[in-house]
């Protein structure tokens, strides 16, 4: 029997798509195109930021070249402080690693986590992305059902897991939908993930857009919280640096190392 390719398992990605059906179509003054994504910056990152990148590239020979596998660790510790600071808790730099961003985060999380006819819970609409990894790596998509106002619920979520189940995740600030998920939420999910021995990935991309004031959630004052949850980021959005893919994924120390082999 012929096998198909990874890349026949899935779709092709909606923003390709959408950018053909522009393709050739002219827009008049009176009927211009308007723009209303917000998840592709169209400006460069601010000028200070343009010339620190700049800086480096002239004067630090080794920016160019392979550099510790887990990334910076200046950034490593950055992010670590910032995260305690902002979630309470406790982050520490060993915790973070620093990725190709975000979307390449998420599919070394899963790579952490599956094998072929697992199966990942994705409250529906998911980020296409995220499917689409699935799809390739031969991991099963449980789709659920979002309640009102688009937020997904735990006690739907456990109705779903399966001995295949290995993990759950959760997009917020979320793409598409807009929503941000409330504290409650995030809480369930952790509770239900730590419960039923599976992961809780938080792809928190857009965690810098987020309208209310204080942290989104508490999950990092856990004391063993990178037994179950793993975070996502990237820089894309927030610095609008999306051609120079920097993200990170914050999890155990262990999820973060290939095992050794031995
Ligand atoms: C939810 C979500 N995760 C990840 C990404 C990709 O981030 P990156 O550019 O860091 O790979 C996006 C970009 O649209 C996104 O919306």
């Amino acid at each position: 029997m012929t096998q198909k390719p990874r890349t026949a398992t899935t779709f092709a990605p909606p923003v390709m798509e959408a950018r053909r059906w522009l393709e050739g179509v002219i827009f008049t003054k009176d009927r211009p195109l308007i723009n209303v994504s917000q998840a592709a910056p169209v400006d460069p990152p601010p000028e200070p930021l343009r010339r620190a990148i700049a800086e480096v590239a002239l004067n630090e020979p080794e920016a160019h070249l392979y550099g510790p596998v887990l990334g910076l660790p200046e950034l490593r510790a950055e992010i670590a402080g910032q995260w305690t600071a902002a979630y309470g808790g406790a982050v520490r730099a060993e915790q973070v690693c620093i990725t190709s961003g975000c979307n390449q985060a998420f599919t070394a999380a899963i790579d952490t986590l599956c094998t072929d006819g697992d199966e990942v819970i994705l409250p529906i609409p998911y980020y296409f992305n995220h499917r689409m990894w699935l799809d390739m790596s031969g991991v099963t998509t449980v789709c659920l059902p979002t309640r009102a106002g688009l937020i997904p619920d735990a006690e739907d979520a456990a109705a779903l897991i399966t001995a295949r189940t290995k993990a759950i995740v959760l997009v917020s600030p979320n793409n598409p939908a807009g929503v941000e998920y409330p504290t409650e939420t995030l809480r369930a999910f952790y509770d239900l993930c730590k419960a039923r021995g599976i992961a809780l990935i938080v792809d928190e991309t857009y965690r810098d857009f987020d309208a209310r004031s204080g942290a989104p959630h508490d999950l990092f004052t856990e004391a063993d919280w990178d037994q179950t949850l793993i975070q996502l980021y990237s820089f894309s959005k927030a610095y609008r640096l999306t051609g120079h893919r920097v993200g990170a994924m914050v999890a155990s120390p262990a999820r973060l190392a290939l095992p050794s082999a031995s």
